[in-house]
């Protein structure tokens, strides 16, 4: 099966002219022997590679590309199969947009390409060619969000890493997870995590509950969150709770059940949002509208989560537009590396602003993630790299510190 790559990135410790017809000569020498073939263009910032050869061959290839220093930001954007090489005999053929303009670039392609004309034009390979050579390029990212410029410190942590004990009868346990505003300092809201009663996973402890009982135990629950919500003394933070939609529909009185829970721990129903996933299938939509209607009545936020997970969809966002939107850790995991990760993201922000919604990335491990996303114009962030959850309390934040050098 011949596989096709394509990635981009930034030039690093400037390479001089002859410098990358040598690098692309050895390059096109190695891509021989292994059987690889493609293109590289330079337009003297950044590069656009394709490759294309066998797949074990490809992404051995890739792997030492990706790990070159002579270039960084490698992002990739393209893995796909083909019946056809594209560039038949050419190990790895350059074409520098410093020297050559783009009309005699895209004809060379085309000229190199083993597709025909007609062919060519409406090629995937060939537009991510020709908008790299045509296209204006992105704004370059924001300065101050350069991963090597920061490092983490859990100095001035309101949480130092407290833990209380649980409550009588408690029948779950809850770990609590901030989600921060790192550029800020601010802490935007708690989250509240269900655990079982050993600390098992929220399947583990559903598991357990007969399923007539399910709902019911699922709306208790969070009278037991906000109980330790209370006791880890939350201040004025926000506390988010996941709540099956399911549970605001076949609960009578669902809503005013909330409330009573947020009353008797002597919180503000503003400071509570209710965190709503589409992996329970909402078959009655009329009655859930009613129940958010509600909801949002009595001044309780609502978020999509995991929002991109596959189970919380567009269909959600359509209906009940929420306060906040939680993009799901599959799409925000190595987001710096992954073109296609990207593009979905830059759309979600842009609905979001359209909307007036906020977006909060989930499950972010690494800094070179958070900077991307920041970059990108997210500001609220939950995951590993800030905070992990810690069982029946909350652990102190390692917040981002501007290197001063
Ligand atoms: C922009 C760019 C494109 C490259 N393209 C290739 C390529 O197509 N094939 C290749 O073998 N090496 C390519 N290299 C060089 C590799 O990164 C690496 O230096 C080379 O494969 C030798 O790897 P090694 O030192 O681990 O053996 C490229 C480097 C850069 C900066």
């Amino acid at each position: 099966m011949l596989a096709t790559l394509i990635y981009r990135s930034r030039l690093h410790n400037a390479l001089d002219p002859s410098q990358l017809t040598e690098l692309a000569q050895q390059a096109s020498l190695r891509n021989t022997d292994l059987n690889v073939t493609g293109v590289l263009l330079f337009d003297g910032k950044e590069f656009l590679q394709v490759l294309e050869g066998p797949v074990t061959a490809v992404n051995a290839v890739y792997e030492r590309i990706r790990h070159d220093e002579r270039h960084a930001d490698v992002v990739e954007l393209l893995r796909d199969f083909a019946p056809n090489r594209r560039f038949l005999n050419q190990g790895m053929v350059l074409f520098d947009l410093r020297i050559d303009k783009p009309g005699v670039v895209l004809r060379s392609v085309i000229k190199f390409g083993t597709l025909k004309y007609h062919l060519a034009c409406n090629d995937r390979v060939y537009k991510f060619i020709r908008n790299f050579v045509s296209a204006p390029k992105p704004k370059p990212r924001v300065k101050n969000v350069i991963p090597d410029r920061w490092r983490l410190d859990t100095k001035n942590s309101p949480f130092e890493n407290v833990t209380v004990p649980l409550l009588d009868d408690q029948p779950c346990q809850f770990a609590f997870q901030p989600i921060i505003e790192p550029v800020r300092g601010n802490i935007s809201s708690l989250e509240a995590l269900i655990r079982g009663p050993n600390g098992g996973s929220p399947q583990e402890y559903f598991s357990t509950i007969p399923s007539h009982k399910l709902h019911e135990a699922d709306l208790a629950s969070k009278g037991w969150a906000l109980a330790m919500a209370r006791q880890l003394g939350i201040g004025n933070h926000k506390i988010a709770i996941n709540l099956l939609p399911m549970s605001l529909v076949k609960i009578p009185g669902a809503v005013n059940i909330l409330l009573e829970h947020i009353t008797r721990n002597k919180l503000d129903p503003e400071q509570v949002i209710v965190e709503v996933t589409e992996d329970e299938v909402i078959s009655s939509y009329d009655e859930f509208s009613f129940a958010i209607r509600q909801l949002r009545a009595a001044g309780i936020g609502l978020a999509i989560d995991d929002f991109g997970s596959g189970f919380a969809g567009l269909s959600l966002l359509a209906k009940f537009q929420p306060d906040k939107l939680k993009i799901d850790r599959s799409i925000v995991t190595d987001i710096h590396q992954h073109g296609p990760k990207q593009a979905i993201v830059k759309a979600i922000i842009d609905c979001c602003a359209e909307m007036q919604i906020t977006v909060v990335a989930e499950g972010v491990e690494k800094v070179e993630e958070w900077c991307w996303l920041e970059a990108a114009g997210i500001e609220r962030f939950q995951g590993f790299l800030f905070a992990r959850p810690v069982l029946n309390g909350v652990s102190a934040i390692r917040w981002p510190k501007r290197i001063v050098k």
